[in-house]
């Protein structure tokens, strides 16, 4: 049995939807295999080694772009071509959905908020901003359907469920050729899936994410930004003009982002957050002061260990390097204000009963310590007998327990990491 901190923490295994290991297994593979394949005898065969071989020299250089170190100029609309298109659905579809997914799992109450806003107004409407083939608001649907519909058995076939709600996904991206493969493969999913029962339908929009339309409007049960703010400028009225339609009218599960591990894409997710503030977070904060991680030589990331579905998933991951063991990416998910007694909610977090851990254990002069995550500074803790790894919640320490002043950071040298165990 799970208490109640390892519910809150970001560092226990996530457990996947039994359709989303199918989707990754059956239905991806055989898709590429079908709409990427320069050989029309190739097609109609079962998914080999030979692919495996075929579709990672795309995947090799698609990984490249995706780095840090990359300069942004360079960075190529990469989906215009196909061989980059093709080895994102066999690779980073599962990879980055994986993630989605384990946030999912982790903020049922967030979840919970999208479905009742589906049932209160007819619609389910996930909004999916640079969703490249829909990566984030696939998982969420796989996510949402398994909920309802409870995991597929062995052996079993699956019982007919009417949907409580229509179901719209609103896909806006910049390379309209990602969005039609990506519709491509929607269309697939249904087939593959014939239990559900009611009306699931998918709007595009191809364009630049924050260029909107006049009097651009809408109303969405969730809406999720996958990894693409690092991809697109940070000039400040960008966001301002771009960022604010989406963040003015929260409903539901409200606006999550998530991004690469980075340093560069976390610090802007925690000065978006920052910007915001004061305002309900689903998370990962658990205080509402300023970010202590949102500028200097530390930022604010998660390594959540995990057992990552998909055969050919494992194959590619071991071609690119290793097996994946890891997800790692940075994240902020915006939720709605509320009211009560009359009066508007804006943050929940003042005098936070908890605190994130934000450090595995640190090798320091002082023996091993885990950072914390506090209004404005970094705190630092003894790490306990049960290591704290980072992404965990432990009760606030009392002042005395833990040290600001004197331990910041800055005065440690070069802290070495300790591996954490599996
Ligand atoms: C790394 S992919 C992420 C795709 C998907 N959200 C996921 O997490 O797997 C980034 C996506 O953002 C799109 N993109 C990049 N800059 C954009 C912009 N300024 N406006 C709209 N889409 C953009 C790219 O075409 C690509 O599909």
């Amino acid at each position: 049995m799970k208490n109640e901190l390892d519910l809150h923490s970001l560092a226990q295994k996530p457990q996947f939807p039994t359709r989303w290991t199918i989707l990754l297994d059956e239905l991806i593979p055989q898709f590429v295999k079908n709409r990427f394949s320069p050989n029309e005898s190739w097609k109609n065969k079962p998914f080999s080694q030979d692919d495996v071989v075929f579709f990672s020299k795309g995947l090799l250089e698609l990984s490249d772009f995706f780095t840090e170190d990359r300069e942004k100029a360079k960075l190529p609309n990469y989906f215009t071509t196909a061989k980059f298109r093709s080895s994102y659905f066999l690779y980073f579809f599962a990879l980055q959905g994986a993630k989605f997914l384990t946030l999912f799992e982790r903020y049922p109450a967030a979840i919970d908020a999208a479905i009742a806003h589906g049932k209160e107004t007819g619609t389910l409407r996930i909004v999916d901003v640079g969703s490249g083939p829909g990566t984030a608001s696939i998982a969420f649907l796989i996510f949402v359907l398994e909920k309802l519909a409870g995991p597929l058995q062995k052996n079993k076939a699956p019982r007919k469920l009417t949907l409580p709600f229509k179901i719209q996904l609103v896909w806006i991206d910049h390379n309209a050729t990602i969005l039609k493969d990506g519709q491509a493969m929607l269309n697939a999913l249904f087939e593959y899936f014939p239990e559900f029962e009611g009306s699931i339908d998918l709007v595009t929009d191809a364009r630049l994410w924050w260029k909107h339309p006049n009097g651009f409007q809408f109303e969405s049960s969730i809406v999720l930004f996958g990894n693409v703010l690092n991809e697109s400028s940070d000039d400040p009225r960008i966001y301002l003009s771009g960022l604010l339609p989406f963040l003015k009218k929260i409903k539901g599960a409200g606006v999550l982002m998530l991004e690469p591990a980075f340093k560069s894409a976390s610090q802007r997710l925690s000065q978006i957050r920052d910007e915001l503030m004061p305002h309900r977070l689903w998370g990962p904060c658990l205080h509402e002061g300023k970010c202590p991680l949102a500028e200097g030589r530390d930022w604010c990331h998660f390594s959540v260990p995990a057992e990552l579905p998909g055969t050919f998933f494992k194959k590619f991951s071991i071609k690119l390097g290793s097996k994946r063991e890891w997800l790692k990416f940075s994240f902020i998910w915006v939720a709605e204000n509320y009211e009560k007694d009359k009066k508007l909610i804006l943050a929940e977090q003042t005098q936070p009963k908890f605190v994130r851990v934000v450090s595995d254990p640190m090798r320091t002069p002082r023996g091993n310590q885990n950072q914390l995550c506090s209004p404005n500074t970094i705190t630092w803790i003894k790490t306990p007998m049960r290591p704290l790894y980072r992404g965990d919640v432990i009760p606030a320490p009392s002042a005395s327990l833990f040290k600001t002043g004197g331990s910041r950071h800055d005065s440690i040298p070069q802290p070495k990491f300790k591996p954490r165990r599996k």
